[in-house]
């Protein structure tokens, strides 16, 4: 299990890939399946989920499996109802400071009975490990209100409240994925990138944290990916994630260069480069790979609509060849960092 060694900055093997996105959008076979059913049918139907979930394993070789799923599902445990259209929508919206109080969160084993299901089947069919997920707080809390910023900024206190709740429900949420089968929690903070830095601090690395420490006191590793990791990374580093998912701003090199074992690292190529001619896309990911125990490659973001499975192939076959040669010796470098003692001035909840 490549993947799992690799979060374990332990790989000896090759590079293990997988794609952020990968069991939607640019299938075919997916487009066929949603001409017959609608997403929240696909999302909500054991079955049909994992079979989703189960696509791209059809014509790729990915080294893990991602669960067919939406970072909103959770809301349906705290008395939201959702539907997915162009984008997904929650009713009803919270208006009120009381609306946020009155939020509870029902027995997740009723509520979101399908997803524990779903990972129950995929547990079963698959031969690689299996991702499991939930957004950040602040990420889910952005589709819960019309003008989010607004809320953040005026009436911080309800916000905040708000974010605690979410963030309990998210952590019995990634603990009963664990129980049902998931191997390794991913964290999608999608939209911390809206935030200038302080209000990062205050409103989404302390809730990040707990999320973290949950999954990692249950012994599951943990991947930590946000938007905007780059310009991140010692705030990142001090949650203690057991990997960072990296957008493509910086290099990969440069970011190994700051980010030390045993941490790992997943990503970070621009998702633009899978609408490159072959040539240039298994060209670049060869060039651009790491080669390093601690590294899983994967795009810096989801998968575009519109890119080619083939466009998919040949980015896994550059990680193929890039790391052909790699023998799994240690970091390329040859440096070993070492994690500074205290990351404790960014856990102030
Ligand atoms: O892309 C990210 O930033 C990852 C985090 C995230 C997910 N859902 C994870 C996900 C975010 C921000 C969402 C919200 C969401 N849900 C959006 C974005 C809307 C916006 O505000 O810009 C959309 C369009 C949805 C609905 C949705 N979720 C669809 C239509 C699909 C299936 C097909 C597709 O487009 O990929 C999903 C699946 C989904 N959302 C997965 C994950 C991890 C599982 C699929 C996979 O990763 O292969």
């Amino acid at each position: 299990m490549i993947f799992l060694e690799a979060l374990a900055c332990k790989n000896k093997g090759r590079v293990p890939v997988w794609i952020m996105r990968q069991a939607g959008r640019y299938l075919p076979s997916y487009q066929l399946l949603r001409k017959k059913h609608p997403l929240k049918e696909l999302f909500f139907t054991p079955e049909l989920a994992a079979r989703v979930t189960l696509l791209p394993f059809q014509e790729l070789e990915l080294d893990a499996a991602i669960c067919f799923s939406d970072i909103l599902v959770i809301v349906k445990a705290l008395g939201f109802s959702i539907d997915f259209l162009d984008k997904p929508v929650v009713s009803p919206l919270l208006t009120t400071e009381e609306a946020i109080d009155r939020i509870f969160c029902q027995p997740l084993e009723e509520s979101l009975f399908f997803l524990f299901k779903t990972l129950e089947i995929l547990k079963k069919e698959l031969s690689v490990p299996l991702i499991g997920f939930c957004g950040g707080a602040f990420t889910v809390a952005t589709y819960l209100m019309k003008e989010p910023l607004l809320w953040l900024y005026q009436r911080p206190d309800s916000f905040h409240r708000l974010l605690e709740k979410l963030t309990e429900a998210s952590i019995e949420y990634v603990k009963k994925q664990i129980e049902s089968g998931a191997d390794v929690i991913q964290i999608f903070e999608s939209h911390a990138n809206l935030l200038p830095e302080e209000m990062l601090l205050e409103f989404v690395f302390p809730y990040l944290g707990r999320i973290v420490d949950a999954v990692k006191s249950l012994g599951a590793p943990v991947i930590l990916f946000m938007r905007g990791s780059s310009y991140f990374v010692p705030e990142l580093l001090s949650l203690r994630p057991t990997c960072i998912s990296l957008d493509w701003h910086r290099s990969l090199q440069k970011m190994r260069e700051k980010i030390p074992y045993p941490i790992a690292i997943q990503g970070n190529f621009d998702p633009h480069l899978l609408f490159a001619p072959k040539e240039k896309i298994v060209h670049t990911v060869k060039t651009h790979l790491l080669k390093d125990p601690g590294y899983i490659a994967n795009l810096g973001h989801g998968v575009l609509p519109g890119v080619s499975v083939d466009a998919v192939k040949s980015f896994i076959e550059g990680v193929r060849l890039g790391s052909a040669a790699f023998n799994g010796d240690g970091y390329a470098g040859s440096q070993i960092y070492q994690l500074p003692d205290s990351g404790a001035v960014y856990r102030h909840y």
